[in-house]
């Protein structure tokens, strides 16, 4: 995504690799995250926050369109790619996180929210200045990349700020399992990057070889038209 030598387009080749966690990300707010009713505060913060990012999922597809990725490939092929072994780390990403918010209590809930959005917040800021740059020259507007998405994600949990989060006081036992948990959120967004630039950094090379064939055929076809002028003309 940072580099400067690729186009904005190519930059975010990684965008339909994601498409499994994205769209999952929905449901995780909705059936996971939340519990209702409930008389916990801290589960009230989890639902309030739960019912921000349920909703961000349908601009995913939309920019998705906008991107051309539609054109990608045949249906059938395109949910075989997303079960496939080049995207396990989003299907892991997604049941782990579901495992481990099954188990947590409303604090550390809390926890793996505020994980899961600084790793969002550096996601979405990168984005950003690509999608920018796309929207200026297509005259376009990506609402999950670009500035409309990146302005309603705060980088923490949705109707908490940093200083209340951090008043929560914690006893050791549930202190040393959140530290856990966000151990492990990161490692598992960790993984998942790695899986992104690698179907990135694969379609890239594709494309450029598409690209030599194609100019390898158009060489050919200038060749064959020459000798043909010349044995017309000779
Ligand atoms: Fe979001």
């Amino acid at each position: 995504m940072r580099d400067a030598s690729l186009t904005e387009e190519a930059r975010l080749a990684f965008y339909p690799c994601m498409a499994h966690f994205i769209l999952s990300f929905g449901d995780i707010n909705k059936y996971l995250l939340r519990e209702e009713p409930t008389t916990d505060r801290y589960q009230q913060r989890v639902n309030i926050h739960t019912y921000e990012d349920d909703r961000h999922w349908p601009w995913y597809l939309e920019d998705f369109a906008k991107l051309g990725f539609d054109r990608l490939c045949t249906p059938s092929a395109w949910m075989r790619f997303l079960w496939s072994e080049e995207t396990r780390q989003n299907r892991i990403l997604t049941y782990r996180l579901a495992a481990l918010i099954d188990r947590a209590s409303a604090i550390e809930r809390i926890a793996i929210i505020e994980a899961i959005e600084e790793t969002g917040n550096v996601l979405f800021g990168t984005m950003l200045d690509l999608a920018t740059a796309i929207e200026r020259r297509r005259g376009i507007e990506l609402r999950y990349c670009g500035e409309f998405h990146f302005a309603l994600e705060s980088g923490h949990s949705a109707g908490s700020n940093r200083l209340e989060i951090a008043e929560i006081s914690l006893d050791e036992t549930t202190q040393a399992h959140s530290l856990l948990l966000v151990d492990e959120v990161f490692a598992l967004f960790e993984a998942w990057t790695h899986e992104l630039l690698s179907y990135a950094t694969k379609k890239h090379a594709r494309d450029l070889d598409d690209r030599y064939d194609r100019l390898a055929i158009s060489d050919h076809d200038i060749l064959i038209s020459n000798l043909i002028t010349r044995a017309i003309f000779n």
